[in-house]
């Protein structure tokens, strides 16, 4: 189990991780683990039960049990499955984003997804994406990258995605959100944002994708 190689990618809302993590895994022929959409199916599933988003108690529960499954599609992506309802759209909401680093703050929701995220390593390789995969969830990853953007640039990017699904947001609101959303993962007592002593940090903001993946696809060479 631990000769199996992981590849943790961390960095904040809108730094381009989710899009470099599918590219490169493709690349390696590894498996993802979106960390951060497991908070989100959480939140969805705690608004679904009336559950407040501090109620550690309960959310730990929850979390412990949740019937979630991601369902590989056959033209690419995956499909996620609550309970099984399909929530593949409702996870990717702002507010559920939001909501999800609510969640996400509480201890016993993190311990129990602690294990569920270690049972995602399987052959021949993982690429983890989230906040603390390099710094909790998999310490001994051989290769660990922090991804980071301005919150206006990661503001930017997520107002063209959102537009082009036609939907009516402003900017300011975006850079906003983001600012709060960032402020909320790092400052929280439990496994904070932030990069692992042995991360290497890569600044998207003026990248295209394609350097951000060379840059990566790099570090993964030399560290084999
Ligand atoms: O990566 P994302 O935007 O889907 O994550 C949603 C929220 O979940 C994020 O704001 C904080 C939380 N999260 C976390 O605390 N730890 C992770 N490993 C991944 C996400």
């Amino acid at each position: 189990m631990h000769n199996i190689p992981v590849l943790t990618i961390d960095g904040p809302a809108g730094s381009g991780k989710g899009t470099i993590v599918e590219h490169v895994a493709k690349e390696l022929g590894w498996h993802i683990l979106d960390s951060g959409a497991l908070y989100r199916i959480v939140a969805v599933a705690a608004e679904k039960k009336n559950i407040a988003f501090d109620d550690d108690d309960r959310l730990a529960a929850l979390a412990e049990k949740l019937d979630a499954v991601f369902l590989p599609c056959k033209g690419g992506g995956v499909e996620v499955h609550l309970e099984g309802d399909d929530v593949s759209e409702a996870i990717r909401t702002e507010d559920c984003g939001c909501a999800a680093s609510k969640v996400a703050a509480n201890k016993g929701v993190r311990k129990a997804l602690l294990e569920r995220q270690r049972n995602y390593l399987l052959s021949p390789g993982l690429v983890a994406d989230g906040r603390d995969m390099g710094t909790v969830v998999f310490p001994n990853a051989f290769a660990k990258i922090f991804l980071t953007a301005s919150a206006e640039e990661r503001a930017k990017r997520r107002f063209k995605q959102l537009n082009e699904k036609g939907l009516n947001v402003t900017l300011a609101a975006l850079i906003l959100d983001i600012q709060e959303r960032d402020l909320r993962d790092m400052n929280r007592a439990e496994a904070p944002l932030k990069a692992a002593d042995d991360a290497i940090t890569i600044d998207t903001s003026d990248l295209s994708i394609d350097e951000v993946i060379t840059k990566v696809l790099a570090v993964v060479r030399e560290k084999k």
